[in-house]
């Protein structure tokens, strides 16, 4: 993460001054998602994460997405993904609530590294069937090992590029209603995929985009996915921007101090 980037732009964006909320759908996505206070049960995704930083355990993980080459494979500890690469804490916390409300028929995660953010998807919605992508080959393995072994069924691993299957994924699988955008994190990577996410979307349909503030390429990014004509409403916190496709909401953006 940029860090003097990001830090910069919190300080600077200048309107982190709380959200105002009028469309009642949207109303009802800030109480029962993004503060609900109610009990949620976050132990599947983060007893994994705990495992996974006291593991030994070394793999071979491809450098691709912003900073990668798309070829080499740099030997990685388990731990170190872990700590550095996996959602965590109230963002990963966010995500299981934004899933529990939702109850999406089908969930799409680009980017699954050990599955941390995967886990917490399922956890919100155990009915929901979870595609994930993964581009690393091992890396892809461990995951999937892991939801096996945690006796997931629904969680559906695909080891490919993104560029390579989304348009094929969204195609087959028009029940797509909550997609998680977390991997490959350049300007032109990210406009392409909300594109090919906006062109196959139902009024159901949420996408959440991580890491927003990363740099000032993904900053750029959001700025043009929140203000185009396919998006109905926006949400962003200092680090995700969700999107709505519902036309039938009203307000178009809104900030939450999260
Ligand atoms: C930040 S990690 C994902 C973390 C995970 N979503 C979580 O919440 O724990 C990003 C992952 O995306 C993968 N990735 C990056 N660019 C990719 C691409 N173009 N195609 C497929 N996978 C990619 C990387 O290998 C990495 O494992």
């Amino acid at each position: 993460m940029d860090i003097l980037f990001t830090i910069k732009h919190f300080i600077y964006s200048g309107h982190w001054n709380g959200h105002r909320v009028h469309s009642p759908n949207i109303f009802n996505f800030f109480k029962g998602a993004i503060f609900y206070k109610g009990d949620v049960d976050y132990s599947l995704a983060e007893n994994s994460r705990k495992n996974f930083i006291n593991s030994d355990e070394k793999i071979f993980v491809l450098s691709i997405g912003a900073k990668g080459d798309g070829k080499t494979l740099k030997e990685k500890k388990i731990s170190e993904i872990a700590s550095r690469s996996s959602s965590y804490g109230k963002y990963g916390r966010l995500l299981q609530r934004i899933s529990r409300y939702l109850k999406p028929q089908k969930i799409l995660e680009l980017g699954t590294s050990l599955g941390i953010g995967t886990l917490y998807l399922s956890a919100g919605c155990p009915t929901s069937k979870v595609i994930t992508v993964e581009a690393s080959k091992e890396t892809k393995e461990f995951a999937a090992k892991n939801f096996s072994e945690l006796g997931l069924k629904n969680i559906e691993s695909i080891n490919a590029k993104f560029d390579d299957c989304l348009e094929e994924i969204l195609q087959q699988n028009p029940d797509i209603e909550l997609i998680y955008v977390d991997g490959n994190h350049t300007k032109e990577a990210t406009k392409k995929y909300f594109s090919l996410i906006a062109q196959y979307a139902k009024k159901e349909t949420v996408a959440v985009f991580d890491d927003i503030n990363w740099s000032k390429e993904m900053s750029s990014a959001w700025k043009e996915i929140k203000t185009s004509a396919a998006v109905s409403v926006s949400i962003e916190t200092l680090r995700m921007g969700i999107v709505f496709f519902d036309k039938t909401l009203t307000e178009k953006y809104y900030i939450a101090r999260y």
